[in-house]
């Protein structure tokens, strides 16, 4: 198993911040796929889906996922692929593609949260989410609906952690005992930069 560690799932999972939180205490790099589209496109995502539709940004999303799924960089000490831990955008499984790339690549763990907790989370941020305006339709009416027609791209992670009533922390503790059961490699050299 090549050494990263795959967050993914629904909008407002905490996949960035339990991603954070999880490469902090491992000692590895975040990678987030979304802030390389982001920087690749010189454009927030609104702006991309906006100016461009929504087929441009999955175009972007799968080279991100690609380029990061087959990281060709090795650990200078023992040769093993460099670990990381990748945090995904929400919809980032749904694409066969990157669904076989980031297997390819590691242990996906899919975040998932009650859709009311969602919505809750959601109100909260400052980011705006374009998938969840589609419509026009009330916010919680909106998250079922997506969330139901991602369903089985979900249920294909590896595992799955409900983050509606953990903290960060609590929900990285729970990513990191999996992750440490299944998915850590035999890569035992100083952590990467
Ligand atoms: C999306 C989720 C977003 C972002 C884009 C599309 C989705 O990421 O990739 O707005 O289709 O679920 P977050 O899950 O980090 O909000």
């Amino acid at each position: 198993m090549a050494p990263k560690l795959i967050l993914t799932g629904f909008m407002a999972t905490g996949k960035s911040a339990v991603g954070r939180a999880a490469a902090a205490r491992l000692g590895w790099r975040l990678v987030d796929s979304d802030a390389e589209l982001v920087a690749r496109a010189g454009k927030p995502i609104p702006a991309i889906f906006a100016e461009h539709g929504e087929a441009r940004f999955r175009a972007l999303e799968r080279e991100v996922i690609a380029g990061l799924a087959s990281d060709p960089n090795r650990c200078p000490q023992c040769g093993a692929p460099r670990p990381a831990v990748i945090s995904t955008g929400g919809g980032a499984l749904v694409d066969e593609r990157n669904y076989a790339a980031l297997k390819r690549a590691g242990l996906i763990i899919c975040l998932s949260a009650r859709p009311e907790v969602i919505a809750a989370r959601v109100r909260r941020s400052p980011h705006a989410r374009p998938k969840l305006l589609e419509g026009g339709k009330p916010l919680e009416v909106r998250i079922a609906e997506l969330m139901e027609e991602r369903r089985a791209a979900y249920a294909r992670a590896d595992f799955n952690v409900d983050t509606s009533d953990l903290s960060v922390v609590e929900s990285a503790e729970r990513v990191l005992a999996i992750f440490a059961r299944r998915g850590r490699s035999a890569h035992r050299c100083a952590p990467s930069a």
